[in-house]
């Protein structure tokens, strides 16, 4: 039986129930109709750019493998054996024209179809319909600007129109020098007593917390360029960007005269050296905007000026799997892409200075809600209802950045899908499957 989730979340009067973060059928419920239907992030096209190229990748709780196979076709496929389950690919990257199961041995293609079995005749008497056991392909993938997205719904909307508005604000980032974007790096992977919603919330659209949470980090001075000259603040207008669909964005818009907001230092000087290319790239009113933290509804996020992007995993109500990358502009020079790097260490990795204020709050938020009176309590998510507006220039509802919409606008949009059947597309998935059998 459905849990109806009209009540559990009230944009209007701006309350969510606490059982989003701590009840299990709410996240049953929430693998199946969110994760399960949703554009998931997948992948960088950089880390698998030759045939053959793999990575590993989670929707929800699934394991994915992600493939460039030998034609050059990005695919991606349950990384589980279709025998017993065994997982076919237990590297996190690689290069590999075949997976072969370590348990009795199925061997699949780099596009995921069963080309060997072992015993074939001995044992099957050639009576396997290999083609109907292929590795169980995700309905549908895409890429934007080098991110590759994946959905199990076949019928989903179109990435594009999945994105919507959000995808203006991604392109700052994303395509503002010639050749894009690139992960370097690595992937950092650490695990949080904490539900994934407090982390995808967080950086949708909160900018509350940063002077309060972060200000010791801030006093140290652990982040690149602080204490070197900046531009005139006067001249910013901090904003949120509500993208519709659950996206979030937090920015900063330049009303000032010069092209860049960056300050000094290696970094910021290499903003004010690009910031021409940039604004013919985004054009005059795109170009007068910077991102800070956005969510991709409903579990990727980045932070465009900490270079880092990555996906909050579900893993129970109570446990969230955090994979992080740092991804730099492909066309910068590489003591800027060190920078870069270094410069995400040190706040928002695994053991980044701002990442363990963040993982505290939302652990014990988590903590606190479990609580038998606790829980019965939601949370308040008023914060300056109705201040939104909307702006001819830029797309999205716009609100000073320190506001709720952001957030009203994530959970109003999982209320919506947490309440609706997922109907012929996820559920045909398994129909088709069983078809094959
Ligand atoms: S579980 Fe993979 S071959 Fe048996
Ligand atoms: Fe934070």
């Amino acid at each position: 039986m459905a849990i109806s989730t009209q009540s559990l979340v009230d944009t209007e009067s701006g309350l969510v129930d606490r059982r989003l973060f701590v009840d299990g059928e709410v996240y049953e419920q929430e693998l199946e109709r969110i994760f399960a239907r949703c554009w998931l992030y997948l992948a960088h096209e950089s880390q698998i750019p030759n045939p053959g190229d793999f990575v590993s990748a989670y929707m929800g709780e699934d394991p994915i493998l992600v493939v460039r196979d030998s034609r050059g076709q990005i695919g991606a496929f349950l990384n589980t054996c279709r025998h017993r389950g065994m997982r076919v690919c237990r590297a996190d990257e690689g290069n590999a024209a075949a997976f072969t199961c370590t348990y009795h041995g199925w061997t699949y293609g780099n596009d995921g179809k069963l080309v060997g079995v072992p015993g074939y005749k001995e044992y099957y008497y050639e009576e396997l319909d290999m083609e109907r056991w292929g590795l169980v392909p995700v309905a549908q993938v895409e890429s934007y600007k080098g991110l590759i997205f994946g959905t199990f719904d076949p019928q989903a909307p179109s990435l594009t129109e999945y994105l919507g508005d959000m995808a203006y604000y991604l392109d700052i980032l994303l395509d503002r020098r010639e050749g894009g974007t690139e992960v370097i790096g690595g992937v950092q992977k650490w695990t949080m007593k904490c539900n994934w919603k407090f982390a995808a919330d967080n950086f949708a659209g909160d900018a509350y917390h940063v002077p309060v949470s972060h200000i010791s980090a801030h006093k140290v001075g652990s982040l690149a360029g602080e204490g070197e000259p900046r531009p005139d603040p006067l001249r910013f207008e901090r904003l949120s960007a509500n993208g519709g669909n659950g996206h979030g964005i937090l920015l900063i818009l330049n009303r000032g005269e010069g092209l860049s907001l960056a300050g000094g230092g290696l970094l910021g000087n290499y903003m004010t050296s690009i910031a021409t290319e940039a604004q013919g790239r985004l054009g005059p009113q795109r170009s007068r905007l910077a991102t800070s933290a956005n969510t991709v509804f409903p579990n990727f996020s980045l932070l465009a000026p900490l270079n880092t992007i990555r996906v909050w995993h579900p893993r129970g109500p109570d446990r969230a799997e955090v994979w992080a990358w740092c991804i730099v502009d492909k066309a910068a020079p590489a003591e800027v892409k060190e920078a870069m790097r270094v410069n995400y260490l040190r706040s928002f990795s695994m053991a980044g200075m701002f990442e363990q204020d963040d993982g505290e709050n939302w652990n014990e938020c988590t903590k606190t809600s479990q609580g038998l009176l606790a829980r019965r309590y939601p949370f308040n998510y008023q914060m300056g209802r109705g201040r939104e507006r909307h702006d001819e220039e830029y797309p999205g509802s716009l609100a000073p950045n320190v506001n709720e919409h952001n957030q009203r606008g994530f959970y109003g949009r999982w209320a919506q899908l947490m309440g609706e059947e997922t109907g012929a597309g996820v559920d045909g998935l398994a129909e088709r499957l069983q078809s094959h059998c």
